[in-house]
């Protein structure tokens, strides 16, 4: 199994080009079932998490061209039939669930694994369902999967709880649903604007994406186009953290940092200078150690879960004490363990860690438990004294395009080992 190697101590310069958003892309390439014609979607990254939504797909009988060296691809599901994901394919990925309003909408019928994922927490789906229900369509959990059927049509969701995958599900199904829907608690994450503008790009008659409230009108059909994907907020701000801890001075070009505010500001209160020149973000922390800070997650334009595990690792080295308050995910604190083998201090209480920074870090052999934690992992490396060997890195590849390439242009010391 492949390993990442880092040898810590080098402070960060230089320049890194963002890709595009993994949790834009995902439900993008699934709405792409949606349409009635050929749906191109250009700057997709390089992602296992692609490629196994790009195998789900043709699974549903999609055809799907990829140019790799263009970033792009060309979603034909005009002859797709199929409306079952199995098992096999949903289990490695929980965003698999985003085929559910799709399917629903455009052929009346879905039958979905009930997912996996990263185990950060037991993740249901029942928002998912009660979106579908409230749409009309009648839903049977057996056997471990979600089995929907009905025609569709425009109805009131009113969610009792913020769910960035439950939107993406209802925003998708009612575009085909016959009258008006309101979706009311939508989570408001650039990502679901993202997917909005994708779905209007094809037809689609959508208000208020990025708002609490949306309102879909159903139409007939979806047809072709085209759509480039949003660049990754979370991989740009591991990129900015990693420039903060080091001391180093990074820019992040292809970048938006109108959809991370609250990571920049974060970035700001630890010490950094931070500075935005049109679609590049500059991080400058030379000569200084970052300042602990205090985080809360919570849904869009708070602070990002994914961005948590990270902000740990440079409350680790930081000077002071920060806590960080959990409170999206259940059990997202499993890079704890893994940070205390380098050295940490911190304590658990809940859904509260309380770190209190050290001098240094030193490398050892840690495990990677979810994508998140593997990227706190790899940043806690780049500053530890000595060799910091992290196995079990699928689960970067999954959501992290080439982040050893990316890292080494920068100047780490870091490979990838068999
Ligand atoms: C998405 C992101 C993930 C991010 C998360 C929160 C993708 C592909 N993944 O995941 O990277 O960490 O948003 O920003 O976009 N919940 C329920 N019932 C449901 C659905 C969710 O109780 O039916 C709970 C979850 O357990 C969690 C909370 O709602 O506690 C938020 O989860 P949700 O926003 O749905 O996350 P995902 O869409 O799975």
């Amino acid at each position: 199994m492949q390993k990442i190697v880092v040898n810590g101590g080098a402070p960060l310069e230089g320049e890194v080009a963002i890709s595009g958003a993994k949790n834009a892309v995902l439900p993008i390439l699934c709405g792409a079932l949606l349409a009635d014609g050929p749906v191109e979607i250009a700057n997709v990254p390089d992602l296992d998490d692609v490629s196994t939504t790009a195998r789900l797909l043709r699974e549903l009988g999609a055809r799907i061209e990829h140019d790799a060296e263009a970033s792009r691809f060309l979603i034909d599901a005009r002859e797709a039939r199929g409306h079952v994901a199995p098992y096999d394919l949903v289990r490695t990925m929980r965003a698999s669930v985003l085929v559910l309003g799709p399917l629903l909408a455009r052929h009346g019928a879905a039958e979905v694994s009930l997912p996996g994922g990263c185990a950060i927490g037991s993740r249901p789906v029942d928002l998912h369902i009660h979106a579908m229900q409230a749409l009309g369509a009648e839903v049977e959990v057996e056997h471990g999967y979600i089995k929907a059927r009905g025609r569709l049509r425009g109805g009131r969701i009113e969610f009792p709880a913020v769910s960035v995958g439950a939107t993406e599900n209802a925003l998708m199904a009612a575009t085909l649903a016959a009258g008006t829907t309101v979706i009311d608690n939508a989570a408001r994450e650039p990502e679901i604007v993202d997917l909005a503008e994708c779905l209007v790009a094809l037809g689609a008659d959508i208000e208020g994406a990025g708002e609490s409230r949306i309102v879909v009108r159903g139409v007939e059909r979806l047809q072709g186009g085209r759509h480039s994907v949003l660049p990754d907020r979370i991989e740009t701000g591991t990129f900015l953290v990693a420039a903060a801890m080091t001391g180093g001075r990074v820019v992040a070009t292809r970048a938006r940092a109108g959809t991370q505010q609250a990571v920049l500001d974060k970035l700001a209160e630890a010490g950094a200078d931070v500075a935005v020149e049109g679609d590049a973000i500059v991080v400058d922390m030379r000569g200084r150690r970052p300042r602990a800070v205090d985080i809360v997650t919570e849904p869009y334009p708070g602070f990002p879960t994914d961005m948590q595990a990270q902000f740990m690792a440079l409350n680790c080295i930081a000077e002071g004490t920060g806590t960080i308050d959990e409170r999206i995910f259940e059990n997202r604190f499993m890079h704890v363990n893994e940070l205390l083998r380098l050295g940490a201090d911190i304590q658990i209480e809940g859904h509260r860690a309380t770190v209190s920074g050290v001098e240094r870090l030193s490398g050892a052999p840690v495990m990677a438990t979810d994508l998140r934690a593997s990227a706190s992992l790899i940043l806690a490396g780049l500053v530890a004294e000595g060799e910091t060997v992290i196995d079990r890195i699928y689960h970067l590849d999954r959501g992290y395009e080439r982040i050893e390439r990316k890292l080494s242009g920068l100047g780490a010391r870091i490979q990838r080992i068999d």
